[in-house]
């Protein structure tokens, strides 16, 4: 475990997300078809495991029977994408979503195709996104992701490339190949030249935000102390902590970010004052965090705004997984994928180290607030982690 205590500078990159975006794509998404907010779960026996006050879960394991938080963000853009496309084609400003998911411009989208890199889930919102609105989908995977992952993107419709490499090197191929063919990228990362759409991703995730807010009024909740959030491009947790500031201004929970030891690059660019590559030797557990390259305008949020970088080891992900399923004293069971459980990894470390966990301000009043970002995505791998003891 590393720590980097980052002393944010709460400045100029207060609107790098226009905080209009975030209202927009909560008043958009909660009129899909079977939207329901997920669960924020109170987890007392939990928290009293780990010596803190409270902690707060926000379960995504069933968002949208996706199985994860990217559902949110993916088929958002394609959506909003998509939109923009035929509002040019037909010069016709009055297209809604609902007019596209109807079918009826399924002529004109034939030959329009979005395409993406992904470790699995974001690949997933894209492929659901564009089967929703009848255009072509390519989803590019490395050899280290698993074919079940493959497999319930290929359902939805889409084809699958494989790339030798990591997830780094997908994207570039998804690059090259995009241009060469005239192909759409939604990516959930972005980077020089490539910021527009990563937007409409971002926004899309701060419904959990939205519903956050709405979930601790109704259920008369303290504002938590802590967010943990762990940290893959940067896009999650970059767009947690600039919606927790708009909504919370300087009630804001202290904001700590979690990435695995072994694909740290937003630990190491808060290190280094700068975006910093970091090459990825060997693939972590937590799948959906194994990046190496940092979103920029994520980065650029986090860079400001962040408390606190933070990595953790592997080892404690298939126990903080079975702690979850089988339910501390009174709490529910939850199903929580590798990459959701990054936090609670964290927070089991801690255990066994009073300094650093008095370097993040945690203590037996603080109260926490997780995100637990997938379920299990990956049946078998989950099925395996949990029988194991
Ligand atoms: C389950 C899960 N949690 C967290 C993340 C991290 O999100 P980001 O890459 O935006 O940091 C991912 C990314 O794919 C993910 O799949």
């Amino acid at each position: 475990m590393d720590h980097y205590n980052n002393k944010p500078k709460y400045a100029k990159t207060d609107h790098v997300l226009n905080p209009s975006k975030f209202d927009q794509a909560y008043e958009c998404i909660k009129n899909w078809p079977d939207y329901e907010p997920t669960p924020l779960i109170s987890l007392d026996g939990l928290a009293n495991d780990m010596g803190v006050g409270n902690i707060l879960y926000k379960d995504e394991s069933h968002r949208f029977g996706l199985k994860s938080f990217k559902a949110l963000g993916g088929a958002y853009a394609v959506i909003h994408v998509v939109r923009e496309h035929l509002k040019q084609l037909l010069s016709d400003t009055t297209i809604t979503d609902e007019d596209i998911k109807s079918g009826k411009f399924r002529q004109h989208l034939k030959n329009f195709t979005v395409v993406t890199a992904t470790d699995g889930n974001h690949g997933r919102s894209v492929a659901w996104g564009a089967h929703q609105c009848g255009t072509n989908c390519i989803i590019y995977m490395h050899k280290a992701v698993s074919q079940s992952r493959a497999i319930a993107v290929e359902l939805l419709g889409a084809t699958v490339v494989w790339v030798d490499g990591n997830y780094d090197d997908s994207l570039t191929q998804v690059k090259a190949d995009a241009i060469k063919n005239e192909w759409h990228i939604i990516s959930d990362t972005s980077y020089e030249g490539y910021m527009f759409v990563p937007k409409f991703v971002m926004a899309g995730y701060s419904v959990m935000t939205s519903e956050i807010e709405n979930q601790i009024k109704e259920q008369e909740l303290e504002i938590p102390t802590h967010i943990i959030i762990q940290g893959g491009v940067g896009g999650l947790a970059g767009t947690i902590c600039s919606h927790a500031k708009i909504l919370w201004g300087d009630d804001r929970p202290r904001f700590i970010v979690v990435e695995p030891e072994k694909a740290d690059c937003l630990f190491q660019s808060a290190k280094h004052g700068a975006p910093k590559l970091v090459k990825v030797e060997q693939e972590t557990i937590m799948a959906g965090l194994s990046c190496g390259e940092v979103s920029l305008i994520g980065w650029g949020i986090l860079e400001d705004n962040t408390d606190d970088f933070v990595t953790v080891g592997d080892d404690n992900v298939p126990s903080a997984m079975r702690l979850l399923a089988s339910g501390v004293g009174d709490d529910p069971k939850i199903e929580a994928g590798e990459s959701a459980v990054a936090g609670l990894a964290l927070l089991m470390e801690l255990k066994d180290n009073p300094a650093m966990t008095s370097a993040l301000g945690i203590d037996e009043n603080s109260r926490i607030l997780l995100f637990g970002t997938e379920g299990a995505t990956d049946q078998e791998i989950y099925d395996k982690i949990i029988a194991e003891n």
